[in-house]
């Protein structure tokens, strides 16, 4: 079974790529990533002289290069795509060419070649959930650019598997932690100022809730889905794990034994959603997934696996750490 993963360098990518590598012996990776914002090579030094493993530098967007790479593979699972709110803000463009038609391109080619396709999406597109959670059939209300273009790459999906019968699956996932995550994204960027003793910078009062998983387990449930999922579905992947940001930003300081006074509250971020919450019953009942990693634990290994690759954080411009980096 040959993968073709896309977005492979970022920080999910290249989690579930070490995963298969390292859990699946009948599986091999291509992986086709543009490097831009979040890519990393370091992220797979560990497997990157593997013969189960081939790099692709190019762009979902080119037709050509999609259409040779799908004939070589068996499936594509699309993580490639513009993946922060903040920059999303500064400038969507960007967002609508990746995310947008860059689905829109690698759906164009399996409507010729028939193979599955899982995009990974995102509970963003669901909006602030005032009370309960969202679930597979809660109505779409994305409020960032961001948000939106992922919620138009799922309608264009649906719309694919309907009219051309493709054989398409989306998850949508909550808010993932864990290693390889890019310094703008708020646990890295929280460890990374702390060790420095600098200032944290916190959206409004911090009180916006964000349901967190550990990146290993979203990388199950994306291989349980991609396995055994139902064609023309979507699944919610969560680990029911509610959490507001300042509690999070406390728990690091707390974990690295340092001052809460680091802490400074800013702006809040223009259409900032106040709470995520995802309902996961299907996935867990249907493909018998369940989360392993309980939160503080994946927290402190987190934390540990910053301290110990200090090296992949070298060159980071100070607007990653910026208090409003949509205006800066
Ligand atoms: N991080 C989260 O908490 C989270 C939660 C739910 C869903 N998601 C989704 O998971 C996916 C991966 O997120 P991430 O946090 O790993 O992002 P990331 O920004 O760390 O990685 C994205 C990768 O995609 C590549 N890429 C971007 N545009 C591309 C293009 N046009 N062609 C080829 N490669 C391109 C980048 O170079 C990068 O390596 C995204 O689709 C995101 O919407 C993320």
């Amino acid at each position: 079974m040959k993968i073709l993963v896309t977005g492979g360098l970022g920080f999910i990518g290249s989690n579930f790529i070490i995963h298969v590598i390292k859990n699946f012996k009948d599986f091999e990776i291509i992986n086709l990533d543009a490097e831009t914002h979040g890519s990393n090579h370091d992220n797979l030094k560990d497997i990157d002289d593997s013969d189960k493993y081939t790099f692709v530098k190019g762009n979902i967007t080119n037709k050509k290069l999609v259409e040779d790479l799908i004939s070589q593979s068996d499936c594509v699972v699309n993580f490639a795509a513009e993946s922060h709110v903040d920059r999303s803000i500064a400038d969507p463009n960007p967002f609508l060419v990746s995310n947008i038609r860059g689905v829109f391109t690698i759906l164009e080619v399996l409507k010729n070649q028939k193979k599955r396709f899982i995009q990974i999406s995102t509970d963003e597109i669901f909006g602030t959930i005032k009370e309960g959670s969202a679930t597979e059939l809660t109505r779409f209300n994305p409020s960032s650019p961001y948000a939106a273009t992922k919620a138009a790459a799922e309608l264009l999906i649906n719309s694919y598997f309907i009219t051309y019968g493709c054989d398409v699956v989306i998850t949508r996932c909550t808010n993932n932690y864990g290693p390889h995550q890019f310094f703008e994204k708020l646990i890295p960027k929280t460890i990374s100022l702390s060790r420095q003793n600098k200032q944290i910078p916190i959206y409004g009062n911090g009180k916006s809730i964000r349901d967190w998983i550990f990146v290993e387990d979203h990388c199950e449930a994306i291989m349980s889905v991609l396995e055994n999922g139902n064609k023309g579905e979507a699944y919610n992947i969560s680990a029911s794990n509610e959490i507001d940001n300042l509690e999070i930003v406390k728990k690091i300081l707390g974990i690295l034994n340092k001052s809460e006074e680091l802490i400074k509250f800013g702006q809040s971020r223009p259409g900032e959603d106040t709470r995520y919450s995802l309902d996961s019953t299907k996935i867990r009942r249907e493909l018998k997934w369940t989360p392993k990693t309980d939160f503080d634990e994946g927290l402190r290994k987190t934390i540990q696996w910053y301290e110990t690759n200090i090296e992949w954080s070298k060159d980071i411009s100070d607007k990653v750490f910026s208090h409003t980096p949509w205006s800066d």
